[in-house]
């Protein structure tokens, strides 16, 4: 059609959805309705994302979360968007947040088979000062709806049926996967829709980037110093790879799903089990690395086959480009 078709052919994520809903036509569009609740939770944080500074919303909230942490103005209000739009679309059961120490049972009339995790704000230690922050969710379909229960969500994220992020940069980005690959969507503020952008995004299978925070290299084991030394003194004669770490997860893995490369947080003497939730940071851009042809380990697994046993587990991870991340697979298989 002519060259100024797509700019009148808009692809909203709506849209979009409702044609991949098309595909499965068993689905009576409680898929498109929950998502469509969880955009609106994304417009809302991204509107108070951005007029944060003004409207005294940074700061902390004078809260600690069940990680210890401090809690934000922006991470209270986020999880209490969230919560309230995942609830009030009618198509959840339970539901797991990075702010919440339990599991949220929503109440019975208003369940549907669906169980969302989410992490409401991501790189809260970045919002005072205006860098690139998000939200990660990841979705499971509950087989059946009965008295959910914590056993419900202890599940492998390779059972998740979809998983995304939408990250509060210079724009806000939603990039999403419902198991068919990886889209991403801009939100174009004079529409309040999100306009998709970025069509099967893939990742490079090789990058030029390798993602860490170096403070914490005293700490870390033999495998993930050894890698990182090659990122930095290549014994091939190849040029360095460039270190590139921004401190919120959604703007890194962006990054990385976008140009190639790694991304690592690895378990180190303190923290065996690396600072990552499994559930809702691990589990989703796992999903989304390997849904783009690229892959996400754990130091001992494949990152989506790990069953986590508490809600907020953590775990190392190593995840991007397919390449980079055989060659560390290649030096903790060598460790034994
Ligand atoms: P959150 O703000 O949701 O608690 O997550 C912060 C995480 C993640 O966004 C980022 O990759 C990591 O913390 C950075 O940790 P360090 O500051 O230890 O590098
Ligand atoms: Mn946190
Ligand atoms: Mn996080
Ligand atoms: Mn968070």
């Amino acid at each position: 059609h002519s060259a100024d078709a797509h700019r009148t052919d808009l692809m909203t994520i709506t849209r979009f959805v409702l044609n991949e809903q098309s595909k499965h036509p068993e689905s009576r569009g409680d898929f498109t309705i929950l998502l469509s609740h969880i955009v609106l939770g994304c417009k809302f944080v991204c509107t108070a994302v951005n007029k944060a500074g003004l409207a005294k919303l940074i700061g902390l909230a004078g809260e600690t979360n069940i990680q210890g942490e401090e809690q934000k103005k922006l991470d209270v209000l986020s999880n209490e968007v969230f919560i309230k739009a995942l609830v009030s679309s009618g198509r959840t059961c339970i539901l797991v947040s990075e702010e919440n120490e339990d599991a949220i049972i929503v109440e019975p009339s208003k369940r549907g088979k669906y169980c969302v995790v989410f992490d409401p704000l991501d790189g809260s230690s970045n919002i005072d000062c205006g860098v690139s922050i998000g939200t990660i969710f990841g979705i499971y379909t509950l087989a059946d709806v009965h008295e959910p229960t914590v056993e419900d969500v202890l599940l492998p994220g390779k059972k998740m049926v979809a998983a995304g992020y939408c990250m509060y940069g210079s724009s806000c980005t939603l990039v999403l996967s419902t198991g068919a690959g990886v889209n991403g969507f801009t939100l174009d503020p004079s529409l309040g829709e999100f306009i998709l952008t970025h069509p099967d995004i893939k990742i490079p299978n090789k990058g030029k980037i390798y993602s860490v925070n170096e403070g914490n290299a005293k700490n870390w084991d033999g495998p993930t110093a050894a890698y990182v030394e090659k990122c930095k003194f290549p014994e091939d004669g190849s040029s360095p790879k460039s270190l590139r770490y921004i401190g919120s997860m959604v703007a890194d893995v962006h990054r990385t799903l976008l140009y190639g490369g790694i991304f690592l947080y690895p378990g180190d003497k303190k923290n065996p089990n690396g600072k990552l939730r499994v559930l809702y940071e691990v589990f989703p851009m796992s999903f989304l690395m390997e849904q783009a042809g690229g892959q996400s380990f754990t130091g001992k697994e494949r990152a989506l086959d790990l069953v986590p046993t508490k809600l907020h587990e953590r775990s190392p991870i190593f995840l991007g480009s397919y390449d980079d991340v055989e060659e560390i697979k290649t030096l903790y298989a060598a460790e034994g």
